[in-house]
This record gives C-alpha cells, structure tokens and sequence, in this order.
C-alpha cells in the first residue's frame, strides 16, 4: 500500500532538529541525516516526505511492521484502563503474558519482566550466580562463560559478558568472574569450561556479532557440559527469538533445550519489555527481594506483549518469515553475484547477514548511508557484514522494492 505523509513535506523543521538533538543529545549514536516520521508495516517516512523501506525494523524490534492495528488497539485499551501499578500490586496482563510465556516455551516455569534486552541479560546473569550460591558455590566458582562476538547488552554486567574488547574500553574495571571462549568451537571448551563455570550465555544466532548461527553440535556440547556439571544454560534469544528464525523460538531449530531465555526487541514489537523465562533447574533461585524493577512488565507493556506474542506465534506469520527469507536469500545471493560486492548471505529466516567481499569489507557504512539516500533502511552487524531484519509480516513487494534499490546501490560503488 502507498500512503503519502499525513502532514506533507515539512522541509522546514529537519534541519533545525538535527541541530538541536546534536545539542542536546548525548553523542553516543551516529544517526543518519533524517528524522523518521511516520510508518506503516514495513515503510517508513522522514519529515520530508521522503519514503522508505525498512530492513531494520528499529533492529529486530518491530516484528509486526509498523503501525499493526491489534497492537494499536492494545494500546488504546489498556491505556484507557489502567497504565502502571508496581510489582507491588497484581494486574492481570502481566499474569496472562507469563502464562502465555511459559506455554509457548515448552521449558519454562516462571517468568521475570522487565523493559530492555540488556536487563534481561542482566536478571540471567544474577540468577545464574544465585543458584550458584544457593547450591553451595564459593564466589570463585561463580564463573560466567560467554563467547567471542557476542553481543548481551550495555549494561556493566551485561557489557563485560559481551566478549568484545570495543565495548569494554573505558569501563575498567569490569565485574570479575566473566570468561569468554571462541564460538563455535567445541575443542576451547575443555579449557574455558572447567567446573568453576556457573553459568554460559549465549545466543543460538549472534546478531550484533555478524549474523552467525551456533552450530548445533557446539550448543549439544554447552547443555550436555552444563547438565553434568549443573551449571546454567542460558539462551540470549532477544534478537532471534520471537519468530525471526521461522520457528518461535531459535533454539527450536538445533533442538537444545535452555534453562533460561532472555526476550526483549520482538516482545513488545517497538513497545520496551524484555523477559526472563525460568525453567525448572533455576525456577526457586529468586526469592522474595532477590531482584525488581519499577517498570518491568507493567500493565501496558505486557498487554501490548501479548498480541505480539499470539500474532508472532502463528502459523502464517511463521510461513511467511520461511517464504520471504527465500526470496530475501536468493535476491541477496543475486545481486552478489551481478556486482561482486557480497561474498555470501547467512542467518536463518529474516535474520540474514550478507558477507561483503574482502575489497569491500571496510565499505559497510559507506553502503548504509547510500541505502537510505536510495530509500532504503539497513543496518550493519560486525565489520563488513550488512544485516536484513526486516518486520516478519514484510511482503514480497517490499523485499523487491528494498533489493532493488540495494542493486541501485551496490551498482554504483566503484
Ligand atoms: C542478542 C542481544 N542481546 C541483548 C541485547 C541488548 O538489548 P537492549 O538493547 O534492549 O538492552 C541486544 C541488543 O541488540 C541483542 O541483540
């Protein structure tokens, strides 16, 4: 569907804002040249009038495209009746999404809220060392292993189990008791995984990472260690859950079971939620003032959570990530092949990466910003690696439309 600007162009006020949030803003982004406006499933419009596909989707967050009209009317509902009571109090959306959770899961038995991927991380990373002290573990033998090229969250905890030195500089010091080993390599694991190891996050899909998939022998090898030694396994499914894959849940896929998964982006389709489903080997770890939050799981946030949860668990919608995957897959492969620019395409579902060839592996960002200026939202994942994540509802015209002005693109590189 084509729909203009609801104001008009308004080439007035794009400057001037820019201006202002370079101001006002902490510099901790590089934003594009654009203040995005408006949006309708998987399209999106600047100030100016300007249209544009999106294969972002505000990076794997809004799954049902932009302006769903169950999420809307959620929204509407629930913030006409009741927004925001504390954990203090009960209300029922929260209640019904843990529920729906728990079901959905196939593993869990309890589930903790609160409003970002990087909280969720860091409610695992307590409950891993928790249930390492309930269970009698001195602090040194409280070891959290991650691996190489993940990416787990921005905060203190969350940033040092992100095993990716950019991210640590300046921070020091970091928390102790954090270990990483290489991905994918089950041969690292006789010295990384050694009996002080509590717990092991990882993400069966590394997304900020470049977009590479566990192999699933390395996550058998992860349950089958932590099960024999009774550390924690714990998923980082914030960026490839949530039906990205074409299965509900990434871990479906290589059929390895967590004790905990952490959710977020998806959850709330745009909406800030993140979760943290428990199994059973941890799920009386937490007591009664072992953690909280304010906000997490509120009212509005959990009633938004649950449309997204039903409409992302369904069949046509995980039939359509599979089809369109395909198209996205072979148009990449394409157009990799006509200009030499991608090397090759990898992921799973809408979550696919497309390698750029050695020649042009420092141009990522070069790429990016000739994307938007043609119409097109992308975003990049590691170095020299450009990431598709589009809305899991996006139609085969759309992924036409954003491959093609990619071509435009990627033609025009010298
Ligand atoms: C796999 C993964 N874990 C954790 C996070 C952190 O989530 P948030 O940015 O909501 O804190 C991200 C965000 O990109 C992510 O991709």
């Amino acid at each position: 569907m084509v729909c203009m600007p609801r104001d008009g162009p308004n080439v007035n006020t794009t400057e001037p804002l820019i201006a202002t949030a370079q101001r006002t803003l902490l510099p901790i982004y590089r934003q594009r040249e654009m203040v995005l406006e408006r949006g309708l499933g998987s399209r999106v419009w600047d100030r100016e009038g300007r249209e544009y596909v999106d294969f972002a989707a505000g990076i794997a967050v809004t799954a049902l495209g932009h302006g769903d009209p169950e999420i809307l009317a959620a929204l509407h509902e629930q913030a006409a009746r009741l927004w925001h009571t504390s954990n203090v109090f009960y209300s029922e959306p929260p209640i019904r999404l843990a529920e729906e959770l728990v079901a959905a899961s196939g593993f869990a038995e309890r589930v903790f809220f609160c409003n970002s991927g990087a909280e969720a991380n860091e409610a695992a990373i307590k409950l891993i060392r928790k249930h390492a002290a309930e269970g009698g573990r001195p602090p040194e033998r409280r070891v959290i292993l991650s691996f190489e090229g993940a990416f787990h969250g921005r905060t203190l905890a969350t940033v040092t189990a992100t095993a990716q030195p950019k991210y640590h500089q300046g921070f020091e010091p970091l928390p102790p008791g954090f270990r990483y080993s290489a991905f994918n390599d089950i041969g690292a694991l006789d010295q990384a995984f050694t009996d002080d190891v509590a717990g092991v996050l990882v993400e069966p899909i590394q997304g900020e990472g470049g977009v590479v998939s566990a192999e699933p022998a390395f996550l058998r090898e992860l349950r089958q260690r932590c099960s024999a030694s009774g550390a924690l396994l714990v998923f980082d499914e914030i960026q490839c859950g949530m039906g990205r894959t074409g299965r509900l849940w990434a871990h479906q896929w290589p059929q390895v079971v967590p004790d905990v998964m952490t959710l977020a982006k998806a959850l709330g389709c745009g909406f800030p939620i993140g979760a943290m489903l428990v199994g059973a080997a941890a799920a009386q770890a937490m007591q009664f003032g072992s953690h909280g939050t304010t906000f997490g799981g509120n009212p509005l946030a959990a009633a938004i959570g649950r449309v997204a949860l039903r409409k992302l668990s369904s069949v046509e919608l995980l039939a359509n990530v599979q089809t369109q995957s395909a198209v996205l897959r072979r148009g990449l492969e394409q157009l990799g092949a006509e200009t030499g620019v991608i090397d090759t395409v990898r992921g799973n579902g809408l979550m696919l990466g497309a390698v750029l060839a050695p020649a042009y592996s420092g141009r990522a960002g070069e790429i990016l910003d000739a994307a938007a200026h043609e119409g097109l939202l992308l975003l990049q994942a590691g170095s020299g690696v450009l990431r598709f994540v589009p809305a899991l509802t996006i139609g085969g015209v759309d992924i036409s439309e954003g491959l093609a002005r990619l071509g435009r693109v990627l033609r025009q590189l010298d």
